[in-house]
């Protein structure tokens, strides 16, 4: 049988995503040569947040005559959107400028940039560490680039890691990087309150706030004219999105703000990440249950299955709480798919909390999740109230059992599907062959399916009932 496993966004690949995808990194296509005299290049790494605010990047850059370019060898200007989540996101970044270095020394002139969450973390002290950084951007002060570029291209290094309490972009178009043309991501919120003692976001992202609503409709209206047929709202913590419309003092909560975009069409699918689940509220699972093209699939980020643990990971809900929380969304639509997030030997960790870990896990079914070990992050709560005690073969060993549990939970859910059907939405062909097509279903499991003779395009909604599986991809055949 062939192996498909690469169609599906496993684990994995996350943490390819998370820690780099060098080579096939992300890399914007070329935009007309006769428009742009100069040419920037950008690479991102980390969350999905991070691809969508390189989009916004690439608006800014535009604007001032920089189109984008694939090719590094012909850019003026080379910027790393970076990511500071663990370290080893960290250390990715450190050896791809290395890489930059040896360039930057070949051509006089170019110039190279750091931005993201590590520019915030580290501020100037880059420019000390990289002496060969001549840009150092956080986020929420990419509208200073077209400045700071003119700076650096002075010979002065330029350096804005302000964070703000009210930018989010709204007014910014995004240049769509690399999209395929079917599904988008659309930023609605930045920043996080929820301080996570692990999590080191909230002091590189800044403080929460909501965009305005009409902006995120007219953002998703106009993808959806342009041909895409999937919308994924972006935030830290969605559920917390909340919006004052000015003119008439109404209250946008997510959920409302979801039904909202569901309402722009039947034809386009709504997405939504992260959900917190403490945040999570009975209201956006009935918009979800009320709405066919608001897809039935939550990711919902346990972190552990340990009361104890979960205290000291200051992530305010219980072990009971959550599972809970899991019953919830399976009474009110039962066909829901639920992922999860979880770290391995956080401080204190006993073998104890860790099993309790693994029943959470069995007990929620989870399709899919996102599986890390304890990284201490300097700044964080817990670098400074904990010790980071886990010996790191310990953090490996639990963390493989997560892994192996999570890769029989997926096979087991995907083996559930097996002949029933799906309404797939097209993304394209599948990476093993263009006699297939690749797309999702609503609870977002990837299935691939020979094209046969039907005029079907991607972008196209059709039916296909599940034929086969391995643990990562469905197998399918279009029913007619
Ligand atoms: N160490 C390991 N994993 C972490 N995450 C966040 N901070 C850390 C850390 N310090 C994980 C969490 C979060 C996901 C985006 O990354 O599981 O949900
Ligand atoms: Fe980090 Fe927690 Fe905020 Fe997620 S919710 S970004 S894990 S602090």
């Amino acid at each position: 049988m062939i192996d498909l496993m690469t169609d599906k966004v496993t684990p994995n690949d996350r943490e390819k995503h998370d820690e780099g995808r060098q080579g096939e990194a992300y890399a914007p296509f070329v935009q007309d040569p006769n428009q742009y005299q100069k040419r920037f290049y950008i690479e991102s790494y980390g969350c999905q947040m991070n691809f969508a605010d390189s989009e916004v990047v690439a608006s800014i850059l535009n604007q001032e005559g920089f189109g984008a370019t694939r090719n590094l060898e012909e850019a003026d200007l080379i910027f790393i959107n970076t990511c500071s989540i663990r370290e080893k996101a960290e250390q990715t970044v450190r050896k791809r400028l290395t890489e930059f270095r040896k360039l930057k020394l070949r051509k006089k002139g170019m110039l190279v940039g750091v931005l993201g969450c590590m520019a915030e973390r580290l501020k100037s002290k880059f420019i000390e560490e990289e002496r060969l950084v001549d840009i150092v951007v956080g986020p929420d002060a990419y509208r200073s680039l077209p400045e700071l570029v003119a700076e650096a291209s002075g010979g002065q290094k330029a350096v804005n890691v302000l964070l703000s309490r009210d930018e989010t972009y709204a007014d910014i178009s995004p240049v769509r990087l690399d999209s395929n043309g079917v599904s988008a991501f659309v930023s609605i919120m930045r920043g996080c309150n929820n301080m996570c003692s692990f999590c080191v976001v909230p002091f590189t992202r800044g403080r929460e706030r909501s965009r305005d609503a009409a902006s995120i409709l007219d953002e998703c209206r106009d993808l959806f004219e342009k041909g895409y047929r999937e919308v994924t709202l972006l935030g830290q913590n969605v559920d917390s999105y909340y919006f004052v419309e000015e003119s008439t003092n109404r209250v946008i909560t997510f959920a409302n703000l979801m039904e909202e975009v569901a309402q722009l069409s039947p034809l386009l699918r709504v997405r939504f990440s992260t959900s917190h689940p403490k945040d999570i509220t009975d209201e956006v699972l009935h918009v979800m249950a009320r709405y066919d093209n608001i897809c039935k699939y939550i990711h919902l980020p346990v972190q552990s299955g340990s009361t104890r643990v979960l205290q000291l990971m200051n992530r305010t809900y219980t072990r009971e709480w959550y599972l809970a929380k899991v019953d919830r969304i399976r009474e009110i639509m039962p066909d829901c798919g639920i992922s999860s997030d979880i770290i391995a030997g956080f401080c204190t960790e006993e073998e104890q909390d860790h099993l309790e870990t693994l029943a959470v896990m069995e007990y929620s079914r989870y399709d899919m999740s996102y599986m890390f070990f304890y990284s201490e992050r300097p700044g964080t709560l817990a670098q400074r109230r904990y010790t980071d005690d886990i010996p790191l073969e310990v953090k490996k060993r639990r963390l493989q059992e997560i892994v192996d549990l999570q890769g029989r939970l997926s096979f087991e859910s995907n083996k559930r599907d097996l002949n029933k059907s799906f309404t797939v939405l097209i993304e394209g062909d599948s990476k093993k062959s263009d006699q297939d097509w690749m797309g999702r279903s609503s609870q977002n499991k990837v299935i691939v399916f020979p094209k046969e003779n039907y005029p079907l395009q991607k972008g196209d909604y059709v039916n296909v009932q599940v034929t086969d599986c391995t643990q990562a991809t469905l197998l399918g055949k279009i029913i007619a």
